[in-house]
């Protein structure tokens, strides 16, 4: 008897689950008035449109928005198809609460909010890399519990997501989306690629994702976008590691028209591998594959370092080691030091941050490494890098450790310029 109510029920659940809305994110388009969702169900949606229904209060999302279906396969041995949907929610007004839903005539989601960018206030960003459910759960949860407090306007997630996106046949890449959706169906959730997101031509990143479609490949692997004072470009450094020239140069021009058309105040660069920090060896973390990008050899692979440099590039975020470390101003491995380390003016180069302790298995504790000369401070704890842009003049970062769900606050740090 229990076997056959179970077996009914499964064969229920088991036809509508699948179409299922999982998943749900925001993006920026790059847009000051559009909002993308992404989200995803297991089964196609043959014959149907999948959309968004938003509006300002919660029973009447009278305005709707089409969206578009891409079916993928995962690159595991059972190739598994999962259908990713996106929509553009457009003609919002900045500071204004939007409620809304995603699906289909099969099945639609919960209802959800977010603020649309008020682009004049300041802005309150999460940044951090390496990322998974194991180990990390504590700091999704801190994530989540700043959302509720409308703590941010932002969270960008600089490479390593899920250890990994396609394990077990893509499903922990679900679970994981799906753990994070608590903040991510709120605040857009920026992402772009770091080495575990490299298996078979990013395809994870390529297909659960949608970035600003200003790259060469508009594939979500290195974009811009501007929002108030603050131009933000997300770069792929897993093309130099992965010694994929052609893509390399491609993306070096692109960022040479992208810097050159750049009118913001602060210019912040991300990528996933970190050109400076400490560890256990002298001479610092200088693997290889981690400062072809930044040193560039020959023709082949153009390095990066001279050109951010030479367009004033304020800040610089990377991840990849599993710690949290912020450094000087530097350039060319030489750092420029001033009075106070915790607020610097006018700062002749740029000044770097690591910021991959959010969860990853393998954490590291800075306390057996060796510190750099260019190093300011480093922190073990589990946590994410907060910005804040105040205006033209002034931005200010500090870490967040999240063993408490409100967040301690242990590194602040102003810089300013005129
Ligand atoms: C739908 O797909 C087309 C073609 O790929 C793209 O140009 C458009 O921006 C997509 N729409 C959304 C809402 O993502
Ligand atoms: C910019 O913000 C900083 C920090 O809040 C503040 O001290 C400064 O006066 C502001 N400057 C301008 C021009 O508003």
């Amino acid at each position: 008897m229990i076997l056959r109510i179970f077996a009914i029920s499964a064969i229920i659940f088991g036809a509508v689950s699948p179409k299922k809305v999982e998943q749900v994110h925001l993006s920026l388009s790059g847009k000051p008035d559009e909002m993308v969702v992404t989200w995803l169900t297991q089964d196609p949606l043959p014959n149907v449109t999948p959309y968004v229904a938003f509006g300002v209060t919660k029973d009447a999302l009278r305005l709707t928005s089409k969206g578009n279906s891409t079916g993928w396969a995962d690159q595991g041995k059972k190739k598994v198809m999962r259908y990713t949907h996106r929509a553009t929610m457009n003609s919002l007004v900045p500071g204004q609460v939007y409620y809304y839903q995603v699906g289909s005539s099969q099945a639609m989601s919960d209802v959800f909010h977010f603020r649309q960018p008020d682009q004049s206030l300041p802005l309150r960003a999460a940044i951090f890399g390496d990322l998974s459910i194991y180990k990390g759960q504590q700091s999704i949860d801190q994530l989540i519990a700043a959302r509720k407090n409308n703590q941010f306007d932002l969270i960008i997630h600089i490479g390593d997501l899920a250890y990994d996106l396609h394990d077990n046949d893509g499903d922990n890449g679900d679970d994981y989306m799906n753990a994070i959706q608590d903040f991510a169906a709120y605040v857009p959730y920026m992402v772009f690629a770091g080495n575990n997101e490299v298996d078979s031509n990013f395809n994870q990143i390529v297909n659960r994702f949608t970035m600003p479609k200003n790259g060469v490949y508009d594939n979500n692997l290195f974009w811009s976008f501007d929002y108030g004072f603050v131009h933000f470009i997300a770069l792929n450094s897993e093309y130099y590691a992965e010694e994929m020239s052609k893509e390399t140069q491609l993306q070096y021009k692109w960022l040479g028209n992208d810097l050159a058309g750049n009118s913001k105040k602060w210019t912040i660069v991300m990528f996933h591998r970190p050109w400076y920090c400490s560890s256990k060896k002298k001479k610092g973390c200088h693997d290889d594959q981690d400062i072809l990008s930044r040193d560039g050899l020959k023709d082949k692979f153009p390095g990066l370092e001279e050109l951010l440099n030479k367009y004033k590039v304020d800040l610089i975020l990377y991840g990849h080691k599993h710690t949290y470390e912020r450094m000087w101003p530097i350039f060319n491995a030489q750092p420029f030091k001033s009075q106070d380390p915790g607020h610097i003016k006018n700062a002749p180069a740029p000044v770097y941050i690591l910021t991959g302790g959010a969860g990853c298995h393998s954490h590291e504790d800075p306390s057996d490494h060796i510190m750099q000369d260019f190093s300011v401070k480093a922190l073990g704890e589990y946590g994410y890098t907060f910005l804040t842009v105040y205006n033209s003049t002034h931005l200010s970062t500090d870490y967040v450790d999240t063993s408490e769900t409100s967040g301690k606050f242990l590194d602040p740090f102003v810089l300013e310029k005129d």
